[in-house]
């Protein structure tokens, strides 16, 4: 991608997945970025001023410390976690994500770009979705112009729910019924789909665009894993209990079990980013190979 003027683009979440892929996709356009971290000191905030990446120490809990680093943005791509999965962190998430909001407001930041997750504004009923659909609602309120972006379940999941090799066979295990279709995105994606809308090079109708670039059952993930491998592959679907007590995980795989639970258009994001990765692509970047047997 050739280098562009976008004036400075503020990224919340920079040292992160989501964030981190922001920043990539804006440094590779040539974009300036100010990245807001807690901590400028960590290796991963040292590593982004390395790269170019001012850095803007802020601290959540202090609005002043956010407005501030936000003041004469051209841009702001934010994003919310709980940090913890207890409902506290998940209402903690709306609180992170209302003060960014009303930091931007006080710096009359010109766009911005929120990512939250698929199905957000579909009622799903899992605690941290309607954590973000709060955000969502109180950005609309805002009146500010954003635009939301609605991640579905990322394929940096597979590093932590990655197969293992069983008699010679890749077994991928999941909390959810085969020939459920279960879309993904790599977080390369959303990087460059948020950057698009944050440096003006696409725009989306009605402000807001679920992403995913792939769409497979159990089966087919392990058969995708499988082929990488030169392995046959099965997969085996778990029960929900294998959540402990998690009531989040749980409310999560019991609406990814009613279809359709993620809707994104593939078109649609594929119009914004032609490269956008498949699962079978996001294997291949990875450098996955199947572990020892046993592991
Ligand atoms: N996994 C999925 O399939 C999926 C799908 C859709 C949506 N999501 C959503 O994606 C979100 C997680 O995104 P991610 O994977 O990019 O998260 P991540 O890798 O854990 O990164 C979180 C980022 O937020 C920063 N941060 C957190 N609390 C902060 C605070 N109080 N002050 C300043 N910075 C703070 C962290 O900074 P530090 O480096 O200082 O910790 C880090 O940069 C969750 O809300 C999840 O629900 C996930």
């Amino acid at each position: 991608m050739g280098t562009e003027q976008s004036g400075t683009i503020a990224v919340f979440g920079g040292t992160g997945q989501q964030g981190g892929s922001v920043i990539d996709a804006l440094l590779s356009r040539g974009a300036h970025v100010r990245a807001l971290v807690r901590n400028p000191e960590s290796e991963k905030s040292r590593a982004l001023g390395d790269r170019g990446a001012e850095l803007a120490r802020i601290d959540i809990g202090d609005a002043a410390s956010l407005s501030a680093a936000l003041r004469g943005v051209d841009g702001f791509f934010l994003m919310t976690t709980p940090e913890g999965h207890t409902l506290a962190d998940i209402e903690g998430e709306t609180r992170q994500g209302v003060a960014l909001v009303d930091a931007s407001v006080a710096a009359a930041v010109p766009h911005l770009v929120f990512s939250s997750v698929g199905g957000a504004e579909r009622d799903s009923g899992v605690p941290h979705f309607e954590s973000k659909r709060r955000v969502e609602e109180h950005l609309e309120k805002s009146g500010l112009p954003a635009t939301i972006v609605r991640p579905v379940a990322f394929m940096e999941n597979f590093s932590f729910l990655a197969p293992a090799v069983e008699n010679g066979e890749i077994v991928l295990r999941m909390p959810l019924p085969d020939g459920i279709p279960l879309q993904l995105v790599a977080v390369r994606d959303i990087g460059r789909v948020s950057a698009a809308l944050l440096l003006g090079s696409a725009q989306v109708p009605g402000g807001a665009i679920e992403i995913a670039g792939d769409e497979r059952t159990g089966s087919q993930i392990a058969a995708a894993f499988g082929q990488h491998a030169g392995l046959p592959a099965r997969y085996e679907a778990l029960p929900l209990r294998v959540l402990g007590d998690s009531g989040d995980a749980q409310a999560m795989f019991r609406w990814f079990a009613e279809t359709p639970a993620y809707q994104a258009d593939l078109a649609a994001v594929k119009a914004i980013e032609p490269t956008v990765w498949d699962l079978p692509t996001w294997i291949r970047s990875t450098g996955w190979t199947a572990p020892p047997a046993g592991e």
